[in-house]
């Protein structure tokens, strides 16, 4: 068994990521369609990187998660909590589908509640923050549908194909957030 049911929606789970999924990643991080949304278009990202990334990932205390589709059992791609700061109850979020055979069809929204649902209901963080380019408007909906608010924006900080975009700021609160999976697992 290559995956792990920990947090479970109606579309995917959320899983430990695996090591063993190097090719994977890097096949997508190389996908300048995927990747001209994240941060990363600009690396090479060799198979070794990528297990190294990946190994540190799991060494390090972000939370980093898997995201696969229950039809199938298929990796679909990956979400994180990182930056998590415990004093103050706050961390950053992160996301990619890297299949883009399942774009726009449910299951960014999904994978990125059940994350945030792990963040505010396990890790009793009380502020998530993400960072999104102005040209995102896929993942803008997404994030203004589960509750995100834009707190701010960074003019022209994103420079890419000879246009510049701004990076827009964006964060939801727990009392803010509905959970999805882990509250119902506590009734009893
Ligand atoms: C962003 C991402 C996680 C969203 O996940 P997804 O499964 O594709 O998105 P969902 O289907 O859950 O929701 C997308 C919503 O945006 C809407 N949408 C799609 N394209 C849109 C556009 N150009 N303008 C406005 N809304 C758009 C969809 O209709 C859908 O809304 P609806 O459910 O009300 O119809 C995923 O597309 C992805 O990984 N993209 C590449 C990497 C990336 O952008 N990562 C995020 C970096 S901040």
């Amino acid at each position: 068994m290559k995956y792990f049911k920990k947090l479970i929606g109606n579309k995917c789970y959320l899983s430990p990521i695996n090591i063993e999924d190097a090719e994977k990643y890097t096949e997508w991080l190389n996908d300048l369609e995927v990747s001209k949304y994240l941060s990363l278009s600009r690396e090479q990202i060799t198979l070794q990187k990528e297990k190294e990334i990946l190994e540190d990932m799991s060494k390090t205390r972000a939370q980093v998660f898997g995201i696969i589709d229950k039809k199938t059992d298929n990796l679909i791609g990956n979400c994180s909590l990182f930056s998590i700061n415990h004093p103050n109850k706050r961390a950053e979020f992160g996301i990619f589908i890297g299949d883009k055979r399942y774009w726009n069809k449910g299951y960014g929204t999904e994978a990125t509640k059940l994350i945030l649902d792990y963040g505010f209901n396990i890790l009793n963080l009380n502020s998530i923050m993400l960072e999104v380019y102005s040209f995102n408007k896929r993942a803008i909906k997404s994030y203004e549908k589960i509750g995100f608010k834009t707190i701010g924006k960074r003019r022209q900080a994103k420079i890419i194909g000879g246009k510049k975009y701004d990076i827009f700021y964006m964060d939801i609160l727990a009392d803010e957030f509905k959970s999805i999976y882990i509250k119902q697992l506590l009734e009893c």
